[in-house]
């Protein structure tokens, strides 16, 4: 339609302007520029859709706004001189969505906080950042924590690379490394790429330091000790060549629907259906190719369904503004019915389970990550607990599409669990 068709002549021109731009200078233009066109374009095209309820920036902040160009993306974006009152804002998906919510443009309330806390998905370090990771969320939030400090705000950034988890361990075996190497290799890559980048955060830090393994670990006692978990036990495919039960998708074999023959322990690609492991036919490890067999295994499982009712009051009343894809999904999960999910990991990489009888096991990769904010903010500054305990302040997810249920839900029930965070 025409507003389509708008949207090219306009993402044109901008296109054109930037090989103008850089013809003229006869240089290239540095990836932090690029990007931050890319994204001015993005929320340009959202506002010229919106145009009805655009908030004009106010006159006394007019001259600090325009030192910095970036700052204006958060006004046109939407991020308003107020907040909206809060205390976790997922604002960002990866990808090409316009990062902030139209809500947000319309200005109503005037709660203030006395501090924010952003953070920024950490990154797996089993290879670089690339250019959706830093359109979709890193420079995002850089933006929006840069035009909070230009408002004078108390404002720490904290992020990190995520160290563990299944792929590392599996690139490394292809690689003949250790995954610690593999680990160190893609920090430090990422870790130059965000300081040559300009990037904003307080912290950088990474999942495998000595402080996050001790926070992750109490956290994973806390829980215990107070009994938040199920424990329970269950048979899961384990691979006798390479000695270690297989993830979902490390088993591949033949769909019971389509025949595919590449299908994996968790859904078939060419017929889209949803399977467990035991569904396949003639089933393989995709580490070793040996045919795995069925063990018994024991888990701690965190039961979702216990903090339902905070849930649905926290998400579904309390924040009606979160980015309408955020709302959607949480409210579709909360609909369908929260399930006990497994906390723990048969692997050999890992945060080891902190309690007895647990040898081989370490905490699920999404347990331990969100508590790597804790710990980064804990390596930043010994005033660390007023950013985590203190109500008047706001914490600010910045984070991929494929974040969303474990920032809006999981780690709020983790959080819950503990009792003492706000
Ligand atoms: O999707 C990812 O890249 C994850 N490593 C994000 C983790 S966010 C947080 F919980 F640490
Ligand atoms: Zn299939």
């Amino acid at each position: 339609g025409f507003c389509g068709l708008l949207k090219k002549i306009v993402m044109f021109i901008v296109i054109a302007v930037a090989y103008l731009i850089q013809m003229l200078i006869g240089g290239t233009i540095p990836l932090r520029e690029v990007v931050i066109t890319f994204y001015i374009c993005n929320e340009a095209l959202s506002l010229l859709e919106n145009a009805a309820v655009f908030v004009p920036i106010p006159e006394r902040l007019k001259d600090v706004l325009l030192q910095s160009l970036s700052v204006q993306v958060c006004y046109w974006g939407g991020i308003s001189p107020t907040e909206t009152g809060q205390r976790m804002f997922p604002v960002c998906s990866r990808g090409r969505e316009s990062a902030f919510n139209e809500n947000e443009r319309v200005i109503h309330t005037m709660k203030q906080f006395k501090r924010y806390l952003v953070t920024s998905a950490l990154p797996y370090a089993n290879g670089p950042v690339h250019i959706g990771h830093l359109a979709g969320v890193y420079i995002p939030s850089d933006i929006y924590t840069r035009y909070l400090r230009l408002r004078g705000a108390d404002v720490i950034s904290v992020c990190g690379s995520d160290e563990h988890g299944v792929p590392i361990t599996i690139k490394a075996r292809k690689e003949g490394v250790t995954p610690q190497q593999i680990v160190d290799r893609y920090h430090n890559m990422i870790k130059k790429s965000f300081e040559g980048l300009g990037m904003s955060f307080d912290i950088y830090s990474r999942t495998t330091s000595p402080v996050h393994h001790k926070t992750a670990s109490d956290f994973f006692r806390t829980l215990y000790e107070k009994g938040e978990f199920i424990e329970q036990t269950s048979e899961q495919y384990y691979d006798p060549e390479s000695k270690q039960f297989l993830a979902d998708r490390y088993i591949v074999g033949t769909c019971p629907h389509c025949q595919n023959e590449r299908a994996y322990g968790d859904q078939c690609e060419k017929c889209g259906s949803t399977l467990n492991p035991t569904d396949l036919i003639n089933p393989k490890s995709a580490i070793t190719g040996a045919t795995p067999v069925l063990r018994e295994t024991k888990h701690w499982f965190l039961p979702l369904d216990k903090h339902e009712a905070f849930l649905r009051k926290w998400i579904l009343e309390d924040h009606k503004e979160w980015k309408s894809n955020v709302y959607g999904q949480c409210k579709s999960w909360l609909d369908l019915g929260l399930q006990p999910r497994a906390v723990s990991r048969d692997l050999d990489w890992g945060i080891p389970v902190p309690v007895e009888g647990a040898e081989g096991k370490v905490l699920y990769v999404w347990f331990d990550a969100p508590i790597g904010y804790i710990s980064a903010t804990k390596e930043l500054t010994p005033d660390w607990e007023k950013y985590w305990k203190d109500e008047e302040t706001k914490m600010v997810h910045f984070i991929g599409k494929d974040n969303i249920v474990f920032h809006c839900i999981v780690f709020p029930s983790m959080l819950q669990a503990h009792g003492g965070y706000i």
